[in-house]
């Protein structure tokens, strides 16, 4: 079946369907796939210097050569005015963290690293936790958690389930351990722009929401707090969410393509 028919058959059953402009065609799905390979090798670069006593500032300007160097645009650098190549959230930082000479990484801490390069025109968006020197099991257990999670998803996830079904997924998986999802911020479609429609819940319930095609491409992102799922905006940069309660938050995200047969990895 064609998008049409694929389209009308599923608005028969009462259902919400993607838009013709977020089925990509393959070669768009093969910029994306260009962009996100360069995104992972930014993120590798970065794993290899990440370590107690750098900055968040050293992060950006590792991410900012390498990005350049492999023929690539930083996406965040003036996004909205964002100021920086990269976003880098530490411990109660959700996301949006701003690299500053200031935030000295240190011993026990756990950091989110969310890189996006734009390739050819394409978007490519990801981000990896990493553990700064020795980390106690708690922020151990809430970040392998959340990787478990997402993986959780692109296992599960087929083309016909329903957007909804990623954040049943999520939310479901990371209460067991006590955890809370955040709910303000989202995953979303990814391609010649850094957010595209749809907006990606990360909680909800199973079998509502847009149903998902082959040739959609879009990012899981879900941010999982240690203790409530309440956030606040730093009002001195309004960039960065903090958990309201303190606790630690982790992160990942993964760009994805949905293909005839799931969910194939474009950037981790
Ligand atoms: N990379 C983030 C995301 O996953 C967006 C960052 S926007 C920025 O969607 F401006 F803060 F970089
Ligand atoms: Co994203
Ligand atoms: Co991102």
């Amino acid at each position: 079946m064609n998008y049409e028919e694929l389209a009308n058959k599923y608005k028969r059953m009462g259902f919400e369907v993607p838009s013709a402009d977020m089925i990509k065609t393959k070669e768009e799905i093969e910029g994306i796939r260009e962009a996100g390979r360069i995104n992972s090798l930014v993120l590798d670069e970065v794993a290899k210097m990440i370590k107690p006593g750098i900055s968040t500032e050293d992060i950006n300007d590792v991410v900012h050569k390498k990005t350049l160097e492999l023929g690539g645009i930083p996406a965040p650098l003036n996004y909205e005015g964002f100021p920086k190549s990269v976003c880098t959230s530490i411990n109660d930082a959700v996301c949006h963290g701003i690299p500053s000479k200031k935030d000295i990484l240190k011993n026990g801490d756990i950091i989110n690293v969310d890189c996006t390069t734009i390739y050819n025109g394409y978007y490519g968006d990801a981000s990896r936790m990493f553990l700064i020197g020795t980390v106690d099991d708690d922020a151990k257990k809430l970040v392998e958690v959340t990787k478990e999670a997402l993986d959780l998803c692109v296992k599960e996830i087929k083309p016909f389930a329903h957007l909804r079904d990623i954040g049943f997924i999520i939310e479901k998986y990371v209460k067991k351990y006590g955890f809370s999802v955040v709910h303000e911020v989202g995953g979303h479609g990814v391609g010649k722009e850094f957010h595209e429609d749809p907006f990606v819940y990360h909680f909800g319930k199973k079998g509502t929401g847009m149903v998902l095609f082959p040739g959609m491409t879009f990012t899981i992102e879900p941010m999982v707090n240690e203790g409530d799922r309440h956030i606040f905006l730093d009002a001195d940069n309004n960039w960065t969410i903090y958990t309201d309660d303190g606790s630690r938050s982790a992160q990942w995200e993964y760009t994805l393509v949905m293909t005839e047969e799931g969910l194939e990895i474009l950037s981790k």
